[in-house]
This record gives structure tokens, C-alpha cells and sequence, in this order.
């Protein structure tokens, strides 16, 4: 009995450590607001939300490059959002994140202003497949996470508006879902990008940086 009570222990203390583990170091009052919110919600993402991990992968891409100007496209009830927002309220930057259901938008919204990170997203309420190609201005990072039959289409569209240096992640790419092989065999063979796929996620996120603008020839 004691031994199990023990094990039990040992394996409560080795999951709050892993756990610990995916958040970054926190050192202002915005980082604790946030980290508490993500944490206290941890088991409580239901709407084909990210997990945890990938939300960590997310935020260290964006600081890691200093990138400003983000885009989101499946905002969901604001998981993923709140990662990237909590990285570029440090790089000085912000994301729009775009979102077809008006539940899960508000609950999105909602979830932003207790985690503190409003001021740092523009969520909008619309279909991603008009939004995006009429998106004005110049990006650096944009997440895909929504429907993913469109994929390749939002690849296509947000091309000319993403700088060089930039990156398309896109979400789910080790998953057998209609609309990911055609996206993955898309994007690959794009000579100005260079794409790999980060292996800790388990459902799979490509990350492919722009090098060059397309050329005539690509
Ligand atoms: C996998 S969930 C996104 C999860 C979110 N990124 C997170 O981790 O918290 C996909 C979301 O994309 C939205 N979606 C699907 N098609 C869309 C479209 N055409 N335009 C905008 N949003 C869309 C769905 O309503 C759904 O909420």
C-alpha cells in the first residue's frame, strides 16, 4: 500500500513537471496572468483545440524570429491565439485571427480578455475563405488551422503577402484528413519555401519559411 501511495506520488510530481516543462519562464504581470489562465485551463480545450505542446511550439517560432504581424485562420474558442498572442505581446507585434462560428468567436473573445491578452488580437467573425484573399498589408507568421480542404488555397493566397523570412505553419499535417497530402505535396514543391515538419508535435505541424519572393520560374 505504501508503495503504491509512493508510485502515485512520484508520478504526480514527474506530470507537473512535464507540464511546468512547456511553459515559458515567467517574468512580468502579464506572463503570470497568462500562464495561470493556460494553466488552469489546461484540460479544459474541447473545441479541436491544440494541445498544449503545440501552443508552446507556436509561441518559441514566433520568438525565436522576432516575427510582429501574425495571422490565425480557425481561431476556434482561442487555444492556439492566446500562445501566439502571449509571444508577440514580447516581440512587440499582433495577430488577427479569423473564425467562422459565432459561439465558439465570442467564447474566443472572452477567453483572450482573462488571459489578458486582448490588446494583442484582432479576432474577426467571418468565412476564411473570403477574409483571407482580401487580407490587406504584409504578414510574418500565419497559422492554418481551419478547414483543411482549403489549405492549399490559403497557402496560395497569403503567398504575396508574406514577407521573406516569414513562415506558414499549418496544423494537423501528421493526420489522414481529406485535403493534407494534396496541401503537403502542394507546398513542398514551392522552390522559395523551405518546409519540415517539427516532430514533437503528434498531430503534426509543417513549417514552412519563405526564402525568396516566387519567381517566374517556380
Ligand atoms: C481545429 S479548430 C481551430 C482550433 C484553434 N486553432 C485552437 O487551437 O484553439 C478549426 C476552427 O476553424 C473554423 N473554421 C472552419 N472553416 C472555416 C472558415 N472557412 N472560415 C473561418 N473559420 C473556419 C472552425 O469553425 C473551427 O472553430
Amino acid at each position: 500500500m505504501k508503495e503504491i501511495k509512493i508510485g502515485l506520488i512520484l508520478m504526480l510530481v514527474f506530470c507537473a513537471t512535464l507540464l511546468s516543462a512547456q511553459f515559458p519562464e515567467v517574468d512580468n504581470n502579464l506572463d503570470y496572468k497568462v500562464k495561470a489562465f493556460l494553466e488552469e485551463n489546461v484540460h479544459n480545450w474541447r473545441d479541436m483545440n491544440i494541445p498544449v505542446g503545440d501552443g508552446r511550439i507556436l509561441y518559441d517560432l514566433i520568438i525565436q524570429n522576432g516575427y510582429t504581424n501574425a495571422l490565425e485562420i480557425g481561431t476556434s474558442t482561442g487555444h492556439s491565439a492566446i500562445w501566439m498572442a502571449w509571444a508577440l505581446s514580447k516581440t512587440g507585434g499582433k495577430l488577427i485571427t479569423i473564425e467562422i462560428n459565432k459561439e465558439r468567436w465570442l467564447k474566443a473573445k472572452a477567453n483572450f480578455r482573462k488571459a489578458g491578452v486582448d490588446k494583442f488580437v484582432d479576432a474577426r467573425l467571418g468565412d476564411a475563405h473570403d477574409l483571407v484573399p482580401a487580407l490587406q498589408g504584409k504578414y510574418d507568421f500565419v497559422f492554418c488551422d481551419a478547414d483543411k480542404y482549403w489549405f492549399r488555397n490559403y497557402f496560395i493566397a497569403m503567398d504575396p503577402k508574406l514577407k521573406t523570412g516569414g513562415c506558414f505553419t499549418a496544423h494537423n499535417t501528421a493526420m489522414r484528413i481529406a485535403g493534407i497530402h494534396e496541401y503537403l505535396e502542394y507546398v513542398e514543391k514551392q522552390s522559395h519555401y523551405e518546409t519540415t515538419l517539427d516532430e514533437k508535435s503528434r498531430m503534426g505541424i509543417s513549417i514552412s519559411y519563405k526564402r525568396a519572393e516566387k519567381s517566374n520560374k517556380n
